[in-house]
């Protein structure tokens, strides 16, 4: 163990690997977690070319809607826009001018072109460019680079996604855990957004999502959580991209209704805890959703923004916001602790727990994957 704590992040050595055999994988060294240029390259290599929850069709249901939305805020600050056009198509552009860029839309509106308020310069709500005042003169001009830039979208069901770069393809992220769940009736899920809420945690992004990987904590942190999950027949299976937490119900009447097409048929589940590299969550209950999308603001502080949709009212009975609430501020006062002691000269990597640990090390193994490349 070296006394000072190495930060040289531009040399991975292999001895920093983590083995695939997670029996006798060492965790991530902790330098992955508090060292500023490696947060700015997950960033970069990471989040830039990640596939992100946008908005749902819901909210873009006229020609003419368009919604203003920040890729990433505190971090990419990307300025991008969502437009249903009036041949009832669906876009993600570029929310910046092409003349001097000058931000377009700033907040949601109703609109039959988009129109730049410091030049005037139009655009159609495909991003086509329309017009320039006072360009008459200017030569090979417009081009295609006068329109607004197109970006890759994506949906399933309802739910749109949008990359600016993608790394990978929606299908290679999505594509297991729209198998498994086929049968949910997404169309009819409903944005609760009395319940949508931020938090702040004061720790690195990855940090919250090692906790959020394993129910080893879950007795030892939420004890009133603990009651209703049968923690012996919890289990974590991993995918390319994605993992999956299954939580048995302990009480039959907490269960899903699952159909006989569903490849879990006959077992009793309260949940599915989806986790989508690298930093969404999508928590399927028996009434509803609740996606949990971590966005880091800063090396050691991360905004956890918790968006709920409700499909069966009736169950919804079951949801409690202040049982939501308590178990995430349970969750983030540990993962505080873990950000203090992980800048300790004095700890570098740790071990897996093979029975619970599955879903951390796979995720170790794709950030070191897409960090060092
Ligand atoms: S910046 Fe938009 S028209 Fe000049
Ligand atoms: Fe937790």
């Amino acid at each position: 163990m070296t006394i000072k704590k190495r930060m040289d992040t531009q040399v991975a050595t292999r001895s920093d690997d983590i083995d695939e055999d997670f029996a006798r994988a060492k965790t991530i060294p902790s330098r992955y977690y508090c060292d500023p240029a490696i947060y700015e390259r997950a960033i970069d290599r990471i989040f830039a070319r990640s596939w992100q929850f946008a908005t749902d069709l819901d909210q873009l249901k006229v020609p003419g809607q368009v919604i203003s939305w920040t890729k990433m805020e505190g971090s990419l600050n990307e300025p991008l826009l969502l437009s249903r056009d009036e041949n009832d198509e669906v876009h993600c552009l570029s929310n910046v001018c092409t003349h001097r860029g000058a931000q377009l839309v700033e907040s949601d509106c109703v609109l039959k072109q988009i129109r730049c308020r410091y030049h005037g310069r139009r655009f159609g709500l495909d991003g086509d460019f329309i017009t320039a005042p006072g360009f008459e003169d200017v030569q090979d001009f417009p081009c295609p680079s006068d329109n607004l830039a197109k970006i890759p979208m994506e949906t399933w069901g309802k739910f749109v996604f949008v990359s600016l770069d993608p790394a990978y393809s929606f299908d290679q992220l999505f594509g297991d855990i729209k198998k498994r769940l086929h049968w949910l009736p997404l169309d009819e899920y409903r944005l609760a957004r009395e319940h949508n809420r931020d938090y702040f945690v004061h720790a690195n992004w990855a940090l919250y999502c090692d906790n959020y990987l394993e129910g080893m904590h879950v007795p030892f942190v939420h004890p009133s959580l603990a009651s209703l999950l049968d923690t012996r027949q919890y289990r974590t299976e991993v995918y390319g991209l994605s993992s999956l937490q299954i939580g048995p119900a302990n009480n039959p009447a907490d269960a899903f209704d699952l159909p006989p097409d569903s490849p879990d048929y006959g077992q009793s589940i309260a949940a599915y805890y989806y986790f989508v590299f690298p930093n969404m969550m999508w928590n399927f209950y028996p009434w509803g959703l609740s996606i949990n999308v971590v966005q880091p603001v800063g090396v050691d502080k991360t905004r956890i923004r918790f968006i709920t949709y409700v499909y069966d009212e009736k169950r919804m009975q079951s949801y409690s916001p202040r049982d939501i609430d308590q178990t995430e501020r349970e969750d983030e006062a540990v993962v505080e602790l873990v950000q203090r002691g992980v800048r300790s000269r004095l700890y570098d990597r740790g071990r897996y727990s093979v029975r619970w640990e599955q879903g951390v090390h796979h995720f170790h193994r794709l950030l070191k994957h897409y960090l060092d490349d």
